[in-house]
């Protein structure tokens, strides 16, 4: 039940990446950073620390070695890290430290080093691949607290379609619950959720739901009633429920860390099944109770089962929504078992990947928070949570056209795209902002349906392979100092290297390059790497650059797959793992490695086999010839 300290040193070279969610990323520079989830309330930018999801989960990049170390211990606790400094050559290099000091709990550690490939593969070996969402999770997807009722959805998605932009799922915050309680409807507002639900799904738009932990005290909620007599919520040392305020008022907590309340809630999606919803949002799940003073959680004395042993809430606050994510995703796979089930939650814990993603949480608008919101998704990815991405544009306030279209244009590159804002938050829909963004952002959004295939096949290599959809430029040369300190820059799978516009007015950016050859994908302009190069970035779209060699599976013009290949560099290999879509059940397809080489003035690609190589299984389409 102690306090307990351990001080590590790593090389004065490395660097410090992880820690769960952190706005201030995704290298880790000197600090104190506290293992807590927590809601910060209202919205956050980079300065914010800590945020919803905290994990004793650290990534060390080093010219030694990369390295992962994993305390396994779910109490409070805080991790101060300080970077090496190197002597220039003096021999007086100083080392870096990172020294975890926890509230209590068992020393109980695992360190894994090697690659990063191989240490994020040694991690989901660990702690479970990732769940791969179904196919349309991979596509845009819109939301906003204050739809308000079933007409204002409907007119919203039939924007979507009139102006021809794609669109894959709607989600409904806690505006379409009756009083805020988990588990109904308003039926004045939503008066035929399934039979709506069934006519967006005919147009192609999935329905996701809000689930918040918290049930409404009160006689008449069904939940509440059903939950009171099973005994299935937190109780106080002294054995009454503990209370809290969230927004259906005076509510209680289902003890999630008990195998019993999981089986119960996950049967309750039953519910939100028959109202026709495909995924889930998990929200509010830290766990949060609104508080004037002091924590805004339950109080650390709440009692939790803790899988039999016991315990108190210092120990199950942490991992909390991780156990609800648990509860919901058994619950699904009995109620849908030939459907991966679809959910995304604001807190979590090591392994929350399991059972789905997250997002970015209450991201403030401004350029600050458009930056604090790649930190989140590249940080998350390397603790091994590889599905999230921010709310797109910002859940407060009103963005400039400026800011939404870059917001909208790095989104579309990360595993969650979608938008999201506040009650009273400006609009979200792209045609809001004027011809020009509408404009951008189509193209945007039709790229992003183009590459669906290409992210199918990233998720399926997520859950295989541990790596992140979303890497660091440093993942395959982590030896490169110079991409270690590298952020405004990240690699989509293996093929692509996006640069994001993070800041105003700019046209042009700087974009350090890994070493090979890059395209840009716009121009087909040809960089070489390793180095830094200045790349156009006109309003209408932000730098990405496909790596010489890759093998991408996209979506062609008449709607079936085909193969973007771009050429390798003369007299170099290239390649790419592909998984075929094979739809959202569980079957699986098998990963094809292809290789791409030239052979005189032709580029051949092959598809390797045990029996030696054999031809591509989709048509090809080759990109980045020499002109001429
Ligand atoms: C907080 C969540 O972070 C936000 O996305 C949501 O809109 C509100 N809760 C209301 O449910």
């Amino acid at each position: 039940p102690g306090r307990w300290a351990v001080r590590s040193e790593v090389p004065a070279d490395a660097r410090f990446f992880g820690l769960g969610g952190r706005a201030c990323g995704p290298r880790l520079r000197d600090g104190a950073y506290r293992l807590w989830n927590t809601d910060p309330g209202g919205s956050f930018g980079p300065g914010d620390d800590p945020l919803y999801i905290t994990m004793p989960v650290q990534l060390v990049v080093a010219d030694a070695a990369t390295h992962l170390m994993f305390h396994d211990n779910s109490w409070d606790g805080t991790v101060l890290l300080k970077e090496g400094e190197e002597g220039a050559g003096s021999g007086h290099d100083r080392a870096g430290t990172s020294e975890l000091r926890m509230d209590g709990g068992p020393l109980r550690c695992w360190a894994m080093v090697g690659t990063p490939e191989r240490v994020l593969q040694t991690w989901a070996s660990l702690t479970g691949g990732a769940a791969v969402p179904p196919g349309w999770a991979l596509g845009h997807q819109h939301a906003r607290w204050g739809f308000g009722d079933q007409r204002e959805v409907r007119r919203i998605v039939a924007g979507y379609r009139e102006r021809d932009l794609p669109l894959d799922a709607v989600h409904l915050d806690i505006d379409h619950l009756d009083g805020h309680q988990v588990f109904t409807v308003d039926r004045e507002r939503f008066p035929e959720l399934p039979r709506f639900a069934e006519e967006l799904r005919r147009d192609g738009v999935r329905l996701v739901s809000i689930v918040d932990p918290a049930v409404k005290a009160a006689r008449g909620n069904a939940v509440y009633e059903a939950g009171e007599g099973l005994d299935m919520f937190v109780r106080d040392p002294s054995g009454r429920p503990v209370e809290g305020l969230v927004w259906p008022g005076a509510c209680v907590f289902p003890d999630f860390t008990h195998a019993r309340v999981r089986k119960w809630w996950g049967g309750l999606y039953a519910e939100r099944l028959a109202q026709g919803f495909s995924g889930f949002w998990h929200d509010m799940n830290e766990p949060v109770s609104f508080a004037a003073v002091g924590e805004t959680t339950l109080p650390r004395s709440a009692r939790h089962a803790l899988e039999g042993l016991g315990g108190d809430h210092r120990e199950a606050h942490n991992v909390y929504a991780l156990c609800m994510a648990r509860a919901a995703h058994e619950g699904l796979r009995e109620l849908r078992p030939h459907e991966r089930p679809f959910l995304f939650s604001r807190s979590g814990w090591a392994g929350m990947q399991r059972y789905g993603g997250t997002w970015s949480g209450d991201v403030a608008t401004g350029w600050p928070g458009l930056r604090a919101s790649l930190s989140l998704v590249l940080g998350l990815g390397l603790c091994g949570v590889p599905y999230s991405g921010p709310d797109v544009g910002g859940f407060t306030g009103s963005p400039s056209p400026e800011l939404f279209l870059r917001w909208f244009q790095l989104g579309a590159w990360l595993p969650l795209f979608r938008t999201h804002a506040s009650l009273d938050a400006g609009r979200r829909e792209p045609w809001e902002f004027g011809p020009e963004v509408l404009e951008h952002a189509r193209v945007v959004l039709r790229e992003r349906r183009r590459l669906r295939p290409y992210f199918v096949s990233l998720a399926h290599l997520a859950r295989r392979t541990g790596a992140p959809y979303v890497r660091p430029v440093w993942w395959s040369v982590p030896e490169d100092r110079s991409l270690r300190d590298c952020e405004d820059t990240f690699l989509l799978g293996d093929a692509f290297l996006v640069a994001p516009v993070l800041g105003p007015g700019v046209d042009r950016r700087a974009v350090r390059l890994p070493a090979g050859r890059w395209y840009d994908t716009e121009t087909e302009r040809v960089y070489e790497g390793p180095g830094q190069v200045l790349v156009d970035a006109p309003l209408s779209r932000i730098p990405v650059l496909a790596r010489a060699g890759a093998v991408v599976p996209v979506r062609a013009a008449d709607g079936g797959p085909e193969l973007e290949v771009w050429a390798p560099s003369p007299g170099r290999t290239g390649g790419g793992l592909v998984v075929a879509d094979v739809g959202d059940g569980w079957q699986e397809a098998e990963a094809e490695r292809y290789v791409t080489r030239w052979e005189g003035s032709r580029v051949v690609v092959e598809r390797q086999g045990g029996d030696g190589p054999r031809e591509p299984s989709l048509p090809v389409r080759l990109r980045g010839l020499p002109r001429g």
